[in-house]
């Protein structure tokens, strides 16, 4: 399957944010409400907000395209992790989050996932980066494996909020 990754413009915003609110209840648990869902793509995942996190210079997004169309993207953020106990658990410096890597379903299982990867790896080992650092759903064991794939291994854990719901996140690190 032949895909194009590069880093995401503003005009981009509106097709991420739809490839955001299809993908991101993939990657919930199953006791997740539709409600908390809805409410977590309307305060985190619009297109507005995209448009803020593609201005941002501590962030970079990265948008997967194949025939025309954006089927994934991922979201990097530069720098300390914004949790003093997710700090304490990282070790690696510099570091960089993998904030958000989703993918379209009908990408899944066809190495998009692992393109998206390498060129993350190649982004932050540009950067100067020693390390990568995640979080991820307690209960979604397909990203954990793909992840450990990739050579992330557990550090710690890490709450997440999804609207009235606090999740439970494994943080994952891996060296580059
Ligand atoms: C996470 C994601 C990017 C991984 O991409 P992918 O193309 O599915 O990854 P791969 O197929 O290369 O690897 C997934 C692995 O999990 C396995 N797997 C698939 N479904 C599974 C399941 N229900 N339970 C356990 N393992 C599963 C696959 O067999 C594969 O392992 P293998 O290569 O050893 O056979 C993609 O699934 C995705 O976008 N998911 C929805 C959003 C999401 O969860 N994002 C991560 C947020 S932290």
């Amino acid at each position: 399957m032949t895909v194009e990754i590069n880093p995401a413009g503003i005009w981009d915003s509106e097709a991420i944010a739809d490839v955001a609110a299809a993908t991101f209840p993939l990657a919930c648990p199953p006791g997740a409400t539709q409600d908390d869902i809805a409410e977590f793509i309307d305060d985190v995942l619009s297109a507005e907000r995209f448009s803020e996190y593609l201005t941002d210079p501590n962030r970079t997004v990265l948008k997967v395209t194949h025939g025309g169309s954006i089927v994934g993207y991922a979201m990097l953020i530069d720098g300390e992790p914004a949790d003093p106990e997710v700090g304490k658990v990282v070790s690696l410096r510099p570091t960089t989050e993998i904030s958000k890597l989703y993918v379209l379903p009908g990408n899944h299982g066809t190495g998009v996932s692992a393109a998206m990867m390498n060129a993350i790896v190649e982004r932050a080992v540009d950067a100067g980066c020693a390390g990568l650092w995640l979080g991820v759903n307690q209960e979604n064991i397909r990203a954990q494996r793909f992840y450990t794939k990739h050579g992330f291994k557990r550090v710690g854990t890490k709450t997440f909020v999804v609207g009235t719901q606090l999740h439970h996140d494994f943080v994952m690190q891996r060296a580059l």
